[in-house]
């Protein structure tokens, strides 16, 4: 019997109220079938936004089959809400979520499998109503108590409360995770998973005794055994990383958590040209391909330097490559104990008292 059974392993039918969250746009199915296999969730992310939105869908969709394959567990998908200034939503949203839609409604196996939809950044109210009649379980991304209200009202499954500790785009209201959780899980009915900073089963149980329901991680999945798709560059970048390498700049949805280096520095200090030669101020659309390109060449290449290592501040507690197969249920174990421990104490003391 799984330790820490609750409503929101219930509601996905998963052993452990554990999640590895999108980590795009690099690929994770590999990952994403470990952590689903281990009793977890794992999550295929979006493989980023290339000039051709369909050859983006297809490498989506290959990412999702390859994840299909190695696993007959619950599994999620990622995709951002890309949002233009006129609050429109951008075309690599709409392409990728209809993709998925299509994929299962083709496929029952695999829907059998992808089981569930992961939003983030923008509001996602143009696609709630067919991600529902699609039968998947829809969680949505916030970084603010009112966007959790506004999730939740508009009929999201479960919220996920991202702390501005977190790696990868980071929430603009900068609320960390000890703040904004509480706040969450006060506002909302429905299960809320917390973001940013957990790394253990210590993290997991002061999740719950914040009263979210499990965590989703980032950080602490990409230094594992199963990561064998990222260069190991990255993966030693952020075992070296210490308290305060890491730092928050502009990325492409608001603000992103990456490791400081010449990428970074480049973004903070304005320094990014435009691609044509000219030593110009690049347009916003160029600034945000360098952006992207820069995050491929450290994931793809190993340019930890000249390529933006996104990752959460929790990246200085990471000491060890974990194997996700033994983790994720330690990491419950580890939860469960403490929970016991600390109520077993609290029962002593309680006694001792009257
Ligand atoms: C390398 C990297 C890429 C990420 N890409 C995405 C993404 O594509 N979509 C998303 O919603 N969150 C993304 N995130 C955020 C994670 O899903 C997760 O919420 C975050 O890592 C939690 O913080 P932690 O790193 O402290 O565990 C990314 C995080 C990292 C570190």
């Amino acid at each position: 019997m799984p330790p820490l059974s609750n409503r929101y392993t219930q509601l996905v039918g998963i052993d452990h109220p554990i999640v590895q969250e999108g980590l795009g746009p690099f690929r994770t199915p590999k990952l994403a079938a470990a952590v689903s296999n281990a009793g977890g969730l794992g999550t295929v992310s979006m493989p980023g936004m290339p000039v051709d939105i369909d050859a983006g869908a297809r490498t989506f969709r290959e990412h999702i089959e390859e994840c299909a394959s190695l696993t007959d567990r619950p599994f999620a998908v990622n995709i951002p809400v890309g949002v233009d200034h006129e609050g429109n939503v951008l075309p690599f949203t709409d392409v990728y979520i209809k993709m998925v839609l299509a994929a299962r409604e083709a496929d029952s196996t695999l829907a059998s499998r992808l089981t569930v939809m992961t939003t983030s950044a923008g509001f996602p109210g143009p696609y709630l109503q067919a991600i529902k009649d699609a039968g998947m379980i829809h969680q949505h991304k916030v970084g603010s108590t009112r966007q959790a209200v506004k999730s939740a009202e508009a009929g999201v499954d479960v919220v996920i409360a991202a702390g501005f500790e977190m790696g990868g785009h980071a929430p603009s209201k900068a609320v960390h995770t000890f703040v904004l959780v509480p706040s969450v899980t006060e506002a909302v009915d429905v299960p809320v998973l917390l973001t940013g900073g957990a790394r253990d089963g210590r993290g997991l149980a002061a999740a719950l005794a914040m009263g979210a329901d499990g965590v989703a991680m980032g950080s602490r999945f990409i230094v594992s055994e199963e990561n064998s798709d990222w260069h190991p560059n990255y993966i030693q970048a952020l075992l070296d990383a210490q308290e305060g390498d890491d730092v928050a700049f502009n990325g492409v949805y608001g603000p992103c958590r990456g490791l400081r280096n010449a990428a970074s520095e480049k973004i903070l200090s304005g320094a990014v040209q435009a691609p044509d030669g000219s030593g110009d101020q690049p347009t916003e659309v160029e600034l945000e391909r360098w952006k992207i390109e820069s995050m491929q060449l450290s994931q793809t290449e190993g340019d930890v330097d000249n390529g933006l290592v996104l990752a959460g501040q929790v990246s200085s507690a990471l000491n060890d490559v974990i194997s996700v197969a033994e983790f994720v249920p330690a990491m419950a174990d580890e939860a469960a104990g403490i929970l016991r421990d600390l109520a077993a104490k609290l029962q002593g003391a309680t006694s001792v008292r009257t």
